[in-house]
Order: C-alpha cells, then structure tokens, then sequence
C-alpha cells in the first residue's frame, strides 16, 4: 500500500505495481562489530583547486556569500563547517608576486582549458582566507618551482599567509602530489631522473625549515612545535604512472622535525580518459566504491608497517586530502549527475566505515564534479550541483560530529549497485542509510531514456525491538542522469531559489513516517534514490 503518488515523491514513475519491483530482507545488528569506525570531526571537508579559490571566497570588498552559505548549510548538520584545503595542481603553478596589486593573474595555455598553466599572485590574494568566519583552512605552498627566484618568493609570501590565517589555520602543505613532478605537468619543468623518495624529503624539510623561520618572525604562535604542521606527503598514489612510495617517504625521515601533522593521500576512483568508464559501472558501483578506498587503506597498512616505526607522526590521523570521482575534473554527463551525488554518498560511507575519518571532496571553477559553482562563467551557470547533495546527505546521515561520533557499518549488501549502511550513536542503533544505484535515466536528450516505469525495492529491515517507528529523509531526482532537480528532505539548494539556503519544495514529499511490525521496516527505495532511516 502506497501512500504517495509519484510527483509527490520527487521520483519519477514511482509505481508500486511496477514489474521491475522486489524486495529482499536486512538484517541490521543491534550494537556495532568490534571494529566498526568513527569519522573524525569534519569528515566532510572540501578542497579547493588553488588557481579558484578566490572565485570561491571572494574577497574582503565582495566576499562569496554564495559560497559561505552551502558552508554553513553543511555546518548544521555536522555541527561544524567543513575544513578547506587550498591546494591541487594550481597550488604548484603558482608564484608570489609582492608588487602586484590584483589577487590572481593567470595564463591559459591552449592544451588545457580547465585550469591556468600558470598564475602569479599578490599580497590581495590571502584576503580570500577572510571571508568566510569560522571556516579553517590550509594553505598550500610550490614545491615544484625550484628557482632560486621563485622560492624567495615563496618566502616573501609566508607573512601574508600566516597573517591571514592566524585564526584559521590547520595546517600547511608543500607540493602537491609529488609522485608525480617527475612528469610533465602543464608549464612546470619537471624533476628529473634523480627524482626519488629521499630527493623530495631532502627538498621537502629544507623548505619546510625555512617556512618555518619566516613564520617565527611574523607570526610567532604559529610557529610553536604543537601549531606549525603539514599535510603531507599528498600523493597522487597512481602506480600506473609512478611507483613512489609513501612509506618509503617517512622512511626517509619525512617527519624529522615532527612537522607533519596530518598524513594526506589522494585518490580518484577513474579518471577521465580512462577506457570503460560510465556512470553505472564506475560511479554507481559499491564494489567498485569498496576497491578504491581498500587501495587507500592498503597505503596506509604500508606506512604503518614501516621498519622503524618511531619515524611515523604520532596521532597523525591518515586523511582523503584530495579527491572526487574521476581525475581530470571529471566527465560532462557522468560527474555531475545525481548518478554522482549517489556516489558521493555510498563513497563517504563507505570511507568511514573502513576507517577514513576525513575526506576532502576536490573541486574548482567549471569543474565537471564539482558540488558547486561560485561564480557565473561563460562556460558554467553559477550554482549547486548534484554532488553537493550527496554531500549533504553525508553532513545528515552523521550528525553532529561535535558532539558524538557514531559509528558506522556496512551492512554488507550482496550486489554492485546497493549498499546500507547503520549508524550507532552510545553504542545503540541510531539510523540506517539505503543507497539503491540501480541507473533509471529520465533526462529527454538521453538516447537511453528509460520507458519503463522506476523500479522500487523493498526492504524489510530486522530492526532491535526497541525501534518502533522511523522517518525518512531521501535524497532524490527524477533519474540517475538529471542534473537539475535534486533534493535532501525535500529541500532544495539552488542558487536561484535562495542563493544556496534550503528552500522547502511543494512538489516533493516530506515528513514520511514508518512504525515496525514484528520487528521489521517495510523501506522502499526507488531505483536510482537513497534514504536515511532514523529510528525512535
Ligand atoms: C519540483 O520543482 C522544482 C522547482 O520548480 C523542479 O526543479 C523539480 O524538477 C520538481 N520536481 C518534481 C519531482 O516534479
Ligand atoms: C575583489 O573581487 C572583485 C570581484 O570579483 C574584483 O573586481 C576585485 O578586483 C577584487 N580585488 C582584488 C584586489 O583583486
Ligand atoms: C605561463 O603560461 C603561459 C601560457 O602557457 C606561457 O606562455 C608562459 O611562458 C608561462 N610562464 C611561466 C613563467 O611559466
Ligand atoms: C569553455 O568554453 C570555451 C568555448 O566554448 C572552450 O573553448 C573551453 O574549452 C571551455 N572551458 C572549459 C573549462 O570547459
Ligand atoms: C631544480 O630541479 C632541477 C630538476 O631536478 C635541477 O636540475 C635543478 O638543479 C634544480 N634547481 C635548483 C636551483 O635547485
Ligand atoms: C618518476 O619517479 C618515480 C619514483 O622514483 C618512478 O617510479 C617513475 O618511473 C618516474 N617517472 C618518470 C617518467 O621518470
Ligand atoms: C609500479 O609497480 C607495478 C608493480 O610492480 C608495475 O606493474 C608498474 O609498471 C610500476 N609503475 C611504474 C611507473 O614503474
Ligand atoms: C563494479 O566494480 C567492480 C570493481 O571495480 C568491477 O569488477 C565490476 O565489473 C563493476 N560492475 C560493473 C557492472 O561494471
Ligand atoms: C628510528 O627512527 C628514529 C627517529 O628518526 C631514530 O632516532 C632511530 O635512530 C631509528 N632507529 C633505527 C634502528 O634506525
Ligand atoms: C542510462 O543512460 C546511459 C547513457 O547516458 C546508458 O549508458 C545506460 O545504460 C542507461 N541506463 C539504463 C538503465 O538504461
Ligand atoms: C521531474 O519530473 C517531473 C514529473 O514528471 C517534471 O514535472 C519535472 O519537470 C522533472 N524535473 C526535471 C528537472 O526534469
């Protein structure tokens, strides 16, 4: 018996005599396993391509309050905003400038149009770290420009930066994924055959010292043994293109000044270019979401299994520091999808519940997966993007991380295209969230539209006796290949409703209630949806 029709759902075709509907049994635990996880405090952070963080932020005369208020909209759910990494390829394409009086001057080159092949900036450009109170960030410096001219540049520059995050500040950076400065990276000259793990730690303590003495002298808080500290080593991690090792980096003696405060890896789960990729299989595809993060997991297995352990950073906590779903800034069609919004969420549960406490979701000006767009642009409308949704929908489902981590588990779903996951706060069970990424396509343009109507499948989910009753927040569209029309909870972030504050809409239902009988939810997820089941 179905309460609701398909409008008032937000999901297309949403017909319980559907021929394609069924249903299958969950059976969630009443207390965690013994190994389940917890996030960290703000697990769901960002990072910002260096070359458009001012598009992002603005500046002090025009601050992007677009921007701030997705922030906050997050913040209200995790009870804090997320963290905000300023860094990507940019960040060692840049060069400091202290004459100059724009923030950004960039150079396109004609081989790339996504990002600058370089860009110079100036002392205005650290005013984008005060626009938005209460966001912390870290700032990311050049490695890879070497010149004795570029890295008194890089010097001249620290003051700025550590004037401007005096009050913000969790960390540094020096290089972006340095695995890879060996090959050939738009205009910067890259590092020759001598590049190697003990080249790149040489290189990277030398400067991270004289970063150092240059922050004593302007800001000296900053400059204490517990404050100054980097992300790092910030690998790219792809062995295919080079077999530089992390472990191998510490072993070098990476952390010799205990300055690495957070161990940051990356990891995109394709990358655009890359034969096979689609939506269904790549995106919409828990195994394949379960296979990246083993592959981050066993980077970390491997640098805590280093000989000398007394190398290691103690309470480092081993981070996400940059990534989204396929390199290259992704895939028109595919990365800004609701197909990836739903990605989105079965890979930050599906992080957490193997152990990754933080992941910072990458993203830049046009970027094809980006969750925003903060600035008009000739290519891209400003706005909130599919993905941005499945951020909050992460931000909803963990819940104020301030106060209590929950921890999470996956519930072991057989199949590529589900997943679900419980959460329990005090050790009791709190919530369940069901991701059903079965593809249905509804978008007019798309050969592939499908004519049959959405399929539903119904779980009946064991809960403990003491849960009698449920409501239900989903994350919706009309198709796993819409890009407009996405909601959580039935609220709506669009920049053109309310520049980015949640606008409840009419048409999409809200508030829905399940009560237990014998013990057993009767959920139904649609195809292409997922739902966040808390449970009274
Ligand atoms: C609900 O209304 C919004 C705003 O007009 C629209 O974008 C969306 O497609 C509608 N959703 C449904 C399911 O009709
Ligand atoms: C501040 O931002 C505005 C709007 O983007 C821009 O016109 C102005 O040049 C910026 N200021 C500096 C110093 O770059
Ligand atoms: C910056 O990029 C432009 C465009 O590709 C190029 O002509 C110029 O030489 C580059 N400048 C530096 C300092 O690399
Ligand atoms: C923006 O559009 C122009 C012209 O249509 C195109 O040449 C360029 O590659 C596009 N840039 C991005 C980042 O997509
Ligand atoms: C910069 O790196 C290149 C390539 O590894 C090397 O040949 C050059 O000597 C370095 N320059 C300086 C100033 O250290
Ligand atoms: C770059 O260096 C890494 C680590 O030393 C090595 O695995 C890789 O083959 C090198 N790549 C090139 C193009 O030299
Ligand atoms: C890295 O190591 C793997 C496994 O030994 C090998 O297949 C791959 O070719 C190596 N990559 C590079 C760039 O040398
Ligand atoms: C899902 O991902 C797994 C792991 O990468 C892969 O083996 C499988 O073929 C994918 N499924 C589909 C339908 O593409
Ligand atoms: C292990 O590393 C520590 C810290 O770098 C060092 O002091 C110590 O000598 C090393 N021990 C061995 C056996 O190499
Ligand atoms: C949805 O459309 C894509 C192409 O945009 C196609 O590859 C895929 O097979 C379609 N999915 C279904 C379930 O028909
Ligand atoms: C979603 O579907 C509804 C009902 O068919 C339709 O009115 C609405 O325009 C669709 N929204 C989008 C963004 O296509």
């Amino acid at each position: 018996m179905k309460t609701f029709t398909h409008t008032a759902l937000g999901l297309a075709a949403f017909v319980s005599a559907s021929p394609l509907s069924s249903s299958q049994n969950l059976l969630v635990p009443a207390s965690p396993t013994k190994d389940a996880k917890s996030p960290l405090d703000h697990f769901l952070s960002y990072s910002i391509e260096f070359s458009s963080f001012a598009d992002f932020a603005g500046n002090l005369s025009k601050p992007n309050t677009y921007s701030y208020t997705l922030l906050k909209n997050l913040a209200a759910y995790a009870g804090s905003p997320p963290l905000v990494r300023v860094g990507g390829n940019t960040q060692d394409l840049t060069i400091f400038d202290a004459s100059q009086k724009l923030a950004v001057i960039q150079s396109f080159s004609q081989s790339n149009p996504d990002y600058p092949a370089n860009q110079t900036i100036g002392p205005a450009f650290f005013e984008s770290y005060r626009t938005w109170p209460g966001v912390h960030f870290s700032h990311g410096f050049n490695l890879a420009d070497n010149s004795t001219e570029h890295r008194q540049a890089l010097l001249e520059s620290v003051p700025f930066a550590c004037h401007a995050l005096q009050d913000r500040f969790y960390g540094w950076e020096l290089g972006n994924e340095p695995d890879l400065m060996n090959i050939t990276l738009a205009q910067a000259p890259p590092r020759g055959s001598d590049w190697s793990e003990a080249t790149y730690v040489a290189e990277w303590l030398e400067w991270t010292r004289k970063i150092r003495q240059q922050v004593k002298k302007a800001c000296p808080k900053l400059a204490s043994s517990e404050q100054f500290k980097f992300l790092a080593p910030s690998l790219a991690g792809s062995p295919s293109l080079s077999n530089f090792s992390a472990a191998r980096v510490f072993e070098e003696g990476l952390n010799d000044d205990n300055a690495v405060g957070i161990i940051s890896q990356h990891k995109y789960i394709g990358a655009r270019g890359n034969p096979g990729i689609t939506l269904q299989g790549t995106l919409m595809n828990h195994t394949n979401n379960k296979r990246a993060v083993n592959e981050l997991l066993a980077v970390s297995t491997s640098i805590s299994n280093i000989p000398n352990r007394s190398t290691l950073p103690k309470n480092a906590p081993y981070i996400l520091g940059e990534s989204n779903s396929l390199a290259r800034q992704g895939i028109g069609g595919v990365s800004n999808s609701f197909g990836a919004a739903l990605w989105g969420f079965d890979y930050a549960l599906t992080l957490v519940s193997k152990g990754i406490g933080r992941w910072h979701m990458h993203q830049g000006t046009n970027y094809r997966y980006q969750a925003w767009q903060p600035i008009q642009t000739k290519n891209t409308t400003k706005g909130t993007k599919a993905p941005y949704y499945g951020n909050v929908a992460t931000a909803a489902f963990l819940g104020d991380l301030t106060k209590d981590r929950p921890k999470i588990v996956d519930l072991g779903l057989p199949h590529d295209f589900q997943s679900a996951f419980a959460s329990y706060k005090s050790g009791k069970l709190a919530k369940i969230a069901i991701i059903n990424l079965q593809s249905y396509n509804t978008s007019d343009d798309n050969p592939f539209k499908s004519s049959s109507p959405r399929p539903v499948e119904t779980y009946a989910v064991q809960v403990p006796s003491r849960c009698n009753r449920a409501s239900l927040q989903r994350l919706a569209a009309n198709g796993s290949d819409a890009i407009t029309g996405v909601t959580f909870d039935g609220f709506s972030y669009a920049a053109e409703l309310d520049e980015g504050r949640p606008v409840r809409l009419s048409n999409v239902t809200r508030g829905e209630k399940v009560f237990a009988k014998r013990g057993q939810l009767l959920i139904e997820v649609p195809a292409s949806s997922a739902v966040i089941v808390n449970l009274y």
